[in-house]
């Protein structure tokens, strides 16, 4: 595998991190899987489709579109803890002949990654430091004319000082831009954007989640029954603080985009 990004490298330690499954349970995006339905919907993803869940984390995306759409997934994951349990998950769904997981990196594509009618990445683009070639390398696993579906954060403005490093890393804000940001790459990297709407409350239901989260990490920890050193969990809930603010505030968002790979000229 290539080397990562710092960005990148960060964010998935972090997703595989005790406190962060502590805090947001199995899936790690705002609006949980009600919001990954709405998106396969809006991407009309159907029966027997082939879909890549890009950047699919502990795989429990790529399971329940499987198990409630009937199409095939692979989900593409760094981690290798992520394909385990993906796999453990799908199994235990019962749907592992028709989901499967692999490790590899997006911008270093694993070469028998082709064809795919969907590609879905559900907080992930804002993770990537160059969108532009993501997007690219995207573009070139999607069949022509196939469909790029996303749901990221969106953030307008700089990162306030509590929340840059690590923490912003966590919150997938270090790298988020606007909707129009994505929409202008998204377009750039030769597809059609055909849907890219705000999810309003969408990300401050997630931060709320997150803040009662670390009140009950804290309970945790101090019974001993979560290990994660206390120390860690004042800057989050520093961040946590900073974070609603700037949702309060509109500078930070969710949005869900549907695109079409424009076929070559
Ligand atoms: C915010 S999590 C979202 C996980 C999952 N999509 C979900 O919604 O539950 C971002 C995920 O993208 C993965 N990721 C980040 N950069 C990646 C890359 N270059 N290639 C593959 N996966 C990547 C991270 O490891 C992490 O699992």
């Amino acid at each position: 595998m290539t080397q990562l990004h710092p960005i990148t490298e960060c964010c998935s330690t972090l997703y595989g991190h005790p406190l962060a499954a502590f805090l947001m349970g199995d899936s790690f995006h705002p609006g949980g899987l009600g919001l990954t339905l709405e998106l396969a919907r809006a991407a009309g993803v159907s029966h027997g489709q082939r879909v890549l869940d890009a950047g699919s984390g502990r795989g429990v995306s790529s399971v329940f579109l499987g198990e409630t759409l009937g199409c095939r997934v692979t989900g593409l994951t760094i981690e290798a803890a992520g394909v385990a349990e993906g796999e453990a998950h799908a199994t235990a769904q019962g749907v592992s002949e028709r989901v499967a997981f692999v490790q590899g990196d997006i911008m270093d594509m694993p070469a028998n990654l082709t064809a795919f009618d969907t590609v879905v990445m559900e907080c992930v683009l804002s993770t990537l430091p160059n969108k532009h070639e993501a997007l690219l390398r995207i573009r070139d696993v999607l069949k022509p004319g196939g469909t790029l579906a996303i749901t990221d954060v969106t953030r307008e403005g700089e990162v306030p000082e509590e929340l840059e490093g690590v923490t912003a890393a966590a919150l997938c804000l270090a790298g988020a831009i606007s909707l129009i940001g994505y929409a202008r790459a998204i377009e750039d990297a030769g597809f059609a954007v055909e849907e890219a709407r705000d999810l309003p409350d969408t990300v401050g239901g997630f931060i709320d989640k997150a803040r009662n989260g670390l009140m009950l990490a804290e309970i945790a920890v101090g019974l001993g029954k979560l290990d994660v050193p206390a120390t860690t969990l004042e800057p989050a809930k520093r961040a946590v603080k900073a974070a609603r603010g700037l949702a309060s505030d509109g500078r930070l968002g969710y949005a869900l985009l549907v695109a079409r790979a424009l076929t070559a000229t």
